[in-house]
């Protein structure tokens, strides 16, 4: 079974196997030493390293096609117009949407929760109204849904999940109902690498009149997505998850659900005109695109996305599950060790305690063998609180990602053992 639910179709004859260390090369920071140490990158959840294409493509937007999109006449503003609207298209590629204009760029997936809350949400959300969320949402997919409740009377629902981390979806069905008006989920976990089943959720949550929004910042660097087989109404990625630059991310929105919302902020280029009386507003996704937008952020990101297109998913996936499976193994069996999430179907996110010795002091020791995991409540701590814990030490993995970086981390947590013996 692929991490979707389907089957993976068999290895093509000729297969040649993922070249990590090939790949590697593409990620000139990887090369580096830190405290006279190789790096061993293992926070590819929190921020994803850039592959030399997305830092050129970038670059050279800025020594030759700068100029500002949609406003001018001349040469370098149509250029950069048309590098733009392109990074839009390879988006929609990517995420198999039916249509370019269903992808409005936004700062990232914070940005994208927030817009959809403030504006279908405002219109469509009201007093004994219900949103659902699930234990494992990461903040960005809870506080806007609260304020939004906040403001409206509207009811914060929440679904469990089982101790290896799974939602329980018998639990979740029960929280559907005729007041649900939206179902806000992640797709992939960031904290315990869960991958949800997407596409039951919306049919359970359409069955109810209910829309669905998925939380994709995870999900977007390891899965092959596609929004229509998922069916749900909204899907948030960030570009700096998925090899791709900070401060630029997409929201994706069925196109009906995108005219009939109101705009997010105001500004440029949302309009169609404007008077002190009256203003008419642009169609999607510009009325959603207020003020200069991040040009080169855009082109940086589907850099990105041609740069993960590129590689083959099936081997891709199949070496990331690969050095999934020697970590969880190697990580369970060291005494005193206790991995957080441990779902039949998640991707390479190892969260983990380790008995007396606090996370923090995993992440400071293992820093100076020039090994990077994140330390702290990742942004989740209501699922830290379904736990019991205050924190968890976290390597999460990426295509760069290689048994040797597995390896060290495992000496550096024998040096964290023995300084704490
Ligand atoms: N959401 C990011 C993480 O999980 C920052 O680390």
């Amino acid at each position: 079974m692929n991490r979707r639910g389907g089957s993976l179709p068999p290895l093509a004859e000729g297969f040649v196997p993922y070249q990590v260390e090939r790949l590697r090369q593409a990620f000139p920071i990887l090369a580096q030493r830190i405290y006279g140490k190789p790096l061993v990158y293992l926070d590819s959840a929190a921020t994803s390293q850039k592959p030399q294409a997305v830092i050129e493509a970038m670059s050279r937007f800025f020594l030759e096609e700068n100029a500002n999109v949609h406003r001018g006449v001349h040469y370098l503003s149509l250029r950069a117009t048309e590098a733009y609207e392109q990074a839009r298209a390879k988006v929609q590629r990517f995420l198999n949407a039916a249509h370019p204009e269903e992808i409005v760029f936004v700062r990232g997936t914070t940005e994208a929760v927030n817009l959809v809350a403030q504006t279908y949400g405002k219109v469509h959300v009201h007093a004994g109204d219900e949103v659902l969320l699930s234990t494992m949402e990461h903040h960005s997919n809870i506080v806007p849904w609260q304020m939004l409740c906040e403001q409206s009377g509207a009811r914060l629902r929440v679904a469990p999940i089982d101790d290896s981390g799974e939602l329980l979806l018998d639990e979740l069905e029960r929280l559907i109902g005729p007041r649900t008006k939206l179902v806000a989920v992640t797709h992939v976990s960031n904290v315990l690498g869960t991958v949800n089943p997407i596409q039951r959720i919306v049919e359970l949550a359409h069955a109810q009149g209910a829309r669905v929004l998925v939380d994709g910042a995870q999900a977007a660097p390891h899965l092959k997505l596609d929004v229509r087989a998922l069916g749900c109404d909204f899907y948030a990625l960030s570009g700096h998850k998925m090899y791709g630059p900070t401060g630029i991310g997409a929201l994706y929105a069925r196109r009906e659900l995108l005219e009939a919302m109101p705009p997010y902020q105001g500004g440029g280029d949302m309009i169609l005109s404007v008077s002190f009386e009256k203003t008419l507003y642009n169609k999607p996704p510009y009325r959603f695109e207020a003020g200069t937008p991040n040009m080169v952020g855009a082109i940086g990101l589907g850099a990105a996305v041609d740069f993960l297109t590129g590689l083959d998913p099936i081997a891709l996936a199949a070496h990331e599950q690969a050095v999934l499976t020697y970590a969880q193994r190697a990580l369970a069996a060291l005494p005193g060790l206790r991995l957080i999430g441990t779902a039949r179907d998640k991707i390479g996110v190892l969260s983990f305690v380790l008995d007396g010795i606090h996370p923090h002091d995993i992440g400071t020791i293992l820093d100076r063998e020039g090994i990077a995991i994140r330390t702290g409540h990742h942004c989740a701590q209501p699922l830290m609180q379904r736990y019991g814990l205050a924190a968890t030490a976290r390597a999460s993995l990426g295509c760069y990602s290689s048994e040797q970086d597995i390896d060290a981390l495992l000496a550096g947590l024998a040096k964290v053992q023995e300084v704490f013996r």
